[in-house]
């Protein structure tokens, strides 16, 4: 059988292999603390279990229409558009089968072959594998860190656009890094895309994953509503992720263009989870909330850990459900040739398994410094605890030893 070219192109996320050296790791009788993946062990809450059964039960099993449930467009445009303060009728939106599916249309609506498209590096790798995929040119920007937090390198982000780059991605909110842009970024951002006539996808999958302060959505800058798409999941805040339920929102003639290519790729979205989309955004809100309470006290703990170890550099974010912490030292202390290495090794002496910063793109030639993904959505406040201590145990001894040489 022979593949098309063009498969050559599609990459992946490259995540799943290390959930393979986990489960490796764990038959052969030892523990695994899984903070590779960026899934929730929580379940999601029972109304919306519960309202789905009952659509299930009332027959809502056939298709229903490509742009999703006019139900469900509105209570969504009205959500999202109270929550950014931007003004959205249910026109502007189109139910997805996740967040995801929105990345793939937004490029096949706006970008030919050749065109470029602005990504986040280190960021979420499926927008370079569908850029590449359909044959774009992946432009990527990254972020240079600060003694508290991460900030978009605005210098090389502004250089590496030419008369060919056309898009622009933006993960505010950001994985893996948990960055956030101050309003200052943010504005900067905006009128970057507004100079150069880029559009923009802004993946608010973290948009309500927040402990402290209040989300913004770049959207809801001047001028910005009328070139934004926005990415929005039930995914995360709902503990919805094996659901598939999200959707884009955007300018009505582009709207029009996504629920074409749905047409195209998958008819509709699943009938009766939609109803399950109601009830998250117009029931009870408590299950939401517990989420984000249990979220915080994990980050606050894992934090804390990490924090206590003099080798590792990390700061504390106050949205996602992701640490990002600078590990050059151990790294060195450990003598690692490759970032799988580093992995491994940690992996296989502590049972901690975790993404590393190549997980999400191609390190940049310059880039000097090491860090890893901590993801905390899917791992026991016992977990954490127990984990760290073996990880202190083995590194803690280490840095012993590099101290008194
Ligand atoms: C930044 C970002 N965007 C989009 C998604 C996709 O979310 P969904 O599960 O709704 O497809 C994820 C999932 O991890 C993500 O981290």
């Amino acid at each position: 059988m022979k593949f098309t070219d063009r498969l050559n192109n599609l990459g992946t996320e490259t995540a799943f292999s290390v959930s393979q050296d986990a489960q490796e790791f764990q038959k052969s009788g030892k523990k695994v603390y899984p903070y590779h993946l960026g899934d929730l062990d929580i379940p999601t809450p029972s109304n919306i279990i519960d309202s789905t059964y009952r659509a299930m039960q009332d027959g809502k099993t056939g298709y229903n229409p490509p742009a999703g449930l006019p139900e469900l467009r509105k209570i969504i445009a009205e959500t999202v558009g109270t929550e950014r303060g931007i003004d959205y009728s249910f026109h502007n939106v189109v139910i997805q089968p996740g967040g995801k599916p929105v990345i793939s249309k937004f490029i096949q609506a706006l970008m030919n072959p050749g065109d470029g498209v602005l990504y986040p590096n280190p960021g979420y790798p499926i927008y370079e594998s569908q850029i590449k995929y359909f044959k774009g040119k992946a432009i990527p920007y990254n972020y240079i860190s600060k003694d508290i937090s991460f900030e978009i390198d605005r210098d090389r982000l502004e250089k590496s656009i030419d008369e060919n780059t056309k898009l622009l991605i933006y993960n505010n909110y950001q994985n893996p890094i948990g960055a956030e842009s101050d309003l200052d970024e943010m504005e900067w951002i905006a009128n970057i895309a507004k100079k150069y006539n880029l559009i923009v996808l802004s993946d608010e999958a973290y948009f309500n994953i927040r402990y402290e302060g209040t989300s913004t959505s770049i959207a809801s800058l001047p001028k910005m509503k009328e070139r934004t798409v926005i990415l929005y999941t039930f995914s995360k805040t709902f503990a919805m992720t094996g659901w598939r339920l999200g959707a884009a929102i955007g300018p009505i003639h582009l709207m029009k263009i996504f629920t074409k290519l749905a047409i195209n790729d998958e008819s509709c979205t699943n009938h009766f989870i939609q109803y399950g989309g109601i009830e998250a955004l117009e029931g009870k809100k408590d299950g939401a909330n517990k989420i984000l309470k249990e979220l915080k006290i994990r980050r606050n703990l894992l934090a804390t850990h990490l924090e206590s170890i003099p080798s590792i550099k990390v700061f504390r974010p106050n949205t996602t459900f992701y640490l990002f912490p600078d590990v050059t030292e151990i790294y060195m202390m450990l003598k690692c040739k490759t970032y799988e290495e580093f992995r491994l090794k940690i992996l296989n002496e502590t049972g901690v398994s975790f993404c590393t910063r190549e997980h999400f793109g191609t390190p940049l030639p310059d880039e000097t410094k090491k860090y890893v993904r901590f993801a905390y959505s899917g791992i026991s406040v016992k977990e954490i605890n127990e984990s760290m201590i073996k990880l202190k145990k083995f590194l803690l001894p280490l840095e012993n030893l590099v101290l008194s040489e």
